[in-house]
């Protein structure tokens, strides 16, 4: 192996600890895979007031613990806990911060208005308190806007410190779509330094971008599949920042999440009523039946399931799919198990549905962990109709469960859902390239054909879906690669 490298991971959710969406798995699953490859691997995250501190056995590390941001020193500490993997995870303690009940918004999906403030702050004093304790890092990984001025911060305040000055940034861009954009009065409080208040750096039409200024300061930055870093670089998926992105040449470059298979194993979940494997898919079928009774559905194992877990927002195409489940069920026998929150109409939307479609779908508005496995071991088909989609990890957790996925073609959805070849039953589930009611129906549609009438290719695509591995160890050793890269680059600059 080549030399242990010391990584450090600042993120703002991690599983278990705090999760809103597959950032949380990805900064939870990350480390694990970078740990067993023999790397020191350490994360800092929030001591939000929804992590159990008793549960996961916080232990006080850090107090107090100073942090200077814009011409005011904050306050706080940290604690410490270790992951079942023994990963030690450094929580930062701040009450007027973090002490709420949400991770980015309130009970009414209002985000909170002074996020800005309290994820620079995060950013900032995760790096204090390596400084603090004297802990060196080679890599300083940072993902999505929330902790990108971290890279930022390293090049300025922390460029001559004994315990950083060395160590390289590397930013992955889960979703584009949400860049930290706040009024400029936000910015004297970043501590950041007007001169890289610019449109190359934070500067983004008079106001502040996190994320920019993040993606310009970085050695390396990533996202989350191949696909994605082409349409960011490429088309209006980049949401602004295209130019950007092709500026870093090939210091931009996409990798494809993997699966954490210890979760996600119908061989062994201990959240789904029966379990089975690709060698006997009998429990499948009770799950099928559990998942039918449980939602109210006629329980019939001869009429297919078609599953949805999903954040409920504009880029998940929810309400794209609710006219063509209206349209479908008028057409042909299926039915439809919903399980996501969100926006207020599409839950609103979704809650009604069952009462005018008795016995073909059901709903659960809301976060349920148990209930999102169950629904991926019940399913036939799992959908996605996503507008755009950075990686998407439903549908890799679905082709593990025989839910064949069927997907809007984009992002990472592209890199993982191979086309069914109606000719001999090759893929492993339906892609569609027009993200419309319309084409979303069709698409079903063919799904609902290829289930009644050509069941040898069924058969045939749950066994290679099942037998698929998207391992966390091989996109750890693609991380490893960008790592160096970054490595290299920032030994080139003169310090
Ligand atoms: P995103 O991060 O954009 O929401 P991903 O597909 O990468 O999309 O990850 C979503 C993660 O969140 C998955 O682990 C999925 O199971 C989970 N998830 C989303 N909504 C819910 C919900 N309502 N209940 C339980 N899990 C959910
Ligand atoms: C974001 C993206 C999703 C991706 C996840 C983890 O939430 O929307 O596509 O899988 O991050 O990288």
């Amino acid at each position: 192996m080549a030399t242990p490298l010391k990584i450090i991971m600042i993120a703002s959710e991690c599983v278990p600890y705090a999760k809103t969406g597959g950032l949380g798995d990805v900064v939870g699953a990350l480390p694990k895979a970078l740990k067993q490859m023999g790397h020191d691997v350490r994360i800092i995250i929030p001591k939000y007031a929804s992590v159990d501190a008793r549960k996961f056995g916080l232990k006080p590390f850090h107090s107090p613990m100073g942090v200077w941001m814009g011409g005011v020193e904050e306050w706080c500490s940290a604690d410490e806990a270790l992951t079942e993997e023994g990963v030690p995870v450094y929580f930062i303690e701040h009450q007027g911060f973090f002490g709420r009940e949400g991770i980015y918004n309130n009970s009414r999906h209002e985000d909170y208005l002074d996020n800005s403030r309290r994820f620079a702050f995060l950013t900032r004093a995760a790096l204090q308190l390596c400084i603090d304790r004297n802990i060196e890092a080679d890599i300083v990984h940072v993902h999505d806007w929330p902790t990108a001025p971290a890279a930022a911060y390293l090049k300025t305040w922390f460029w001559n410190s004994n315990v950083l000055g060395q160590a390289a940034s590397v930013l992955t861009i889960h979703n584009i779509g949400h860049q930290g954009k706040y009024g400029r009065d936000q910015y004297g409080y970043t501590g950041l330094g007007w001169e890289h208040f610019t449109a190359d750096k934070f500067e983004d039409l008079g106001n502040i971008n996190f994320l920019k200024g993040g993606i310009h300061f970085a050695d390396m930055v990533t996202t989350v599949s191949p696909s994605y870093a082409e349409e960011t670089r490429n088309t209006e998926l980049g949401a602004g920042l295209s130019a950007y992105l092709r500026v870093k040449g090939d210091a931009y470059t996409g990798i494809l999440n993997g699966v954490d298979y210890n979760e996600w194993n119908p061989e062994t979940d201990p959240f789904i009523p029966a379990r089975f494997s690709a060698a006997n898919l009998e429990g499948k079928a009770i799950c099928k039946a559990a998942l039918q009774q449980h939602f109210g559905l006629e329980v019939n194992p001869n009429i297919p399931v078609f599953g949805v877990v999903s954040r409920f927002a504009s880029q998940k195409g929810l309400d794209l799919l609710y006219p063509a489940i209206h349209t479908v069920l008028k057409e042909m026998a299926a039915q439809f198990v919903i399980l996501g929150s969100g926006e207020k109409d599409l839950e609103y939307k979704f809650m009604q549905l069952p009462a005018q479609y008795p016995g073909k779908v059901g709903s659960f508005i809301g976060y349920n962990n148990e209930l999102s496995h169950w629904i991926e071991a019940g399913s036939d088909f799992f959908l996605m109709p996503s507008r755009y989609e950075p990686c998407g990890l439903n549908q890799m957790y679905s082709l593990r469960y025989g839910a064949l996925p069927i997907v809007h073609a984009t992002g990472g959805l592209i890199d993982s859902v191979e086309q069914y070849d109606e000719y001999d039953g090759a893929g492993n589930g339906f892609l569609f390239w027009d993200a419309g009611p319309k084409s979303i129906h069709n698409t079903i549609g063919w799904a609902v054909s290829t289930y009644y009438d050509r069941k040898h290719h069924m058969a045939k695509m749950i066994q290679y879906a099942m037998g698929q591995r998207f391992s966390w160890e091989r996109s750890a050793g693609e991380y490893l690669k960008v790592y160096e890269q970054a490595l290299q680059r920032r030994r080139q600059l003169v310090r």
